[in-house]
């Protein structure tokens, strides 16, 4: 598993990210094998959200009954939440965030959260009011560390207004196919490509430039609804060619090639796993440490659909 020092924490943390977005169905036996898997290859955040599983805390909640880590297994693992969206708003109240983050804890069966992450961003949000809510939640114990997920640099400057803790992340889309954060700024000013429409104001080099380490969610995915890119070779042929043929020269599969396009870029970005199989996670892992060439790299940017000028 490759890991890298994260920065503003001394901390050395996976590049691999085990989401539990898709846990509501499964058994505790198999949500326990998952953990287990990403214990043994070496995951060290885990990531929930109060939103997942439908009802308020229903993913959570599953992981909590399924799963007790041992104190040295919860030593070494970061386990972040998300608080903000409602059924039809958003909300960075700080009574929201608050007592969010307090049924977050219960479902989980977990005293203190390591990462909470603010999920969309609220168009009505008081920065005051979010710093008054992470004071009062580091204060107390309950949450070590904060971030974003979705948020645009000027979002994350305005928020830093305010708020004195540390934003350590920002947790967005990302995939071979699904790569605006990447492709507009290799077509920059280009005004007859698409492509070159800047769609997060410039969040990468912002980030990389400030520390802030993102994690890219939905790596396997083309879109939001569209489904795996991997294996569909009636839409993506030419970039399942490349995954396949890439995949042959390290000895690897296509599924860990397109985690090892997402953890060769040297911004550090964590890839979010929302598989349930066990097995899936062991390839991201040794995906994870292929180091792809430049010119594997670029080839899968480009059969992917993206323009290179
Ligand atoms: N911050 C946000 O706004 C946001 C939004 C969405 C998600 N997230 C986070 O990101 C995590 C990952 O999102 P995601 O679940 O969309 O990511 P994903 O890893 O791209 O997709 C996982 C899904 O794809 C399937 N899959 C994976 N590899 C496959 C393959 N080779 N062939 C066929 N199917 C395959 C999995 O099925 P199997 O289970 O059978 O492997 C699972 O249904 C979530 O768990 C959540 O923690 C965050």
């Amino acid at each position: 598993m490759r890991t890298f020092p994260l920065p503003h924490t001394g901390t050395d943390v996976s590049s691999i990210v085990l989401g539990f977005m898709r846990i509501a169905d499964l058994d505790d036996d198999r949500i326990r094998r998952l953990v287990d898997t990403a214990l043994d290859v070496g995951v060290t955040v885990f990531d929930h959200a109060d939103i997942y599983g439908g009802a308020p805390h229903t993913c959570e909640k599953r992981f909590g009954d399924a799963v007790t880590l041992t104190p040295s297994q919860r030593e070494r693992i970061s386990i972040q939440s998300k608080v903000g969206i409602r059924e039809g708003w958003f909300d960075f109240s700080k009574d929201h965030i608050v007592t969010t983050v307090e049924s977050s804890l219960k479902a989980l069966g977990i005293e203190h959260l390591d990462t909470l992450l603010l999920h969309r961003p609220d168009a009505l949000v008081e920065p005051d009011e979010v710093a008054a809510a992470f004071d009062e939640l580091h204060a107390s114990g309950k949450v070590v560390g904060f971030g974003v997920s979705n948020h645009t640099p000027g979002q994350i400057e305005l928020l830093k207004t305010a708020v004195t803790q540390t934003i350590l992340f920002d947790q967005v889309q990302l995939s071979i196919v699904h790569s605006p954060l990447i492709a507009a700024g290799l077509t920059a000013n280009m005004g007859t490509e698409n492509q070159s429409i800047d769609r997060d104001n410039g969040l990468l080099d912002y980030t990389r430039a400030r520390g802030i380490t993102l994690q890219a969610w939905s790596p396997l995915q083309s879109g939001t609804a569209s489904g795996v890119f991997v294996g569909d070779r009636k839409n993506y042929p030419e970039l399942n060619d490349a995954l396949d043929e890439i995949a042959e020269v390290h000895g690897s599969t296509p599924s860990a090639i397109a985690t090892a396009w997402i953890t060769r870029h040297p911004a550090n970005i964590q890839v979010v796993l929302g598989t349930t199989n066990p097995d899936r996670v062991i390839e991201a892992a040794r995906g994870s440490d292929i180091r792809l060439t430049r010119p594997e790299w670029y080839r899968l940017f480009r059969t992917a659909g993206h323009a290179l000028p």
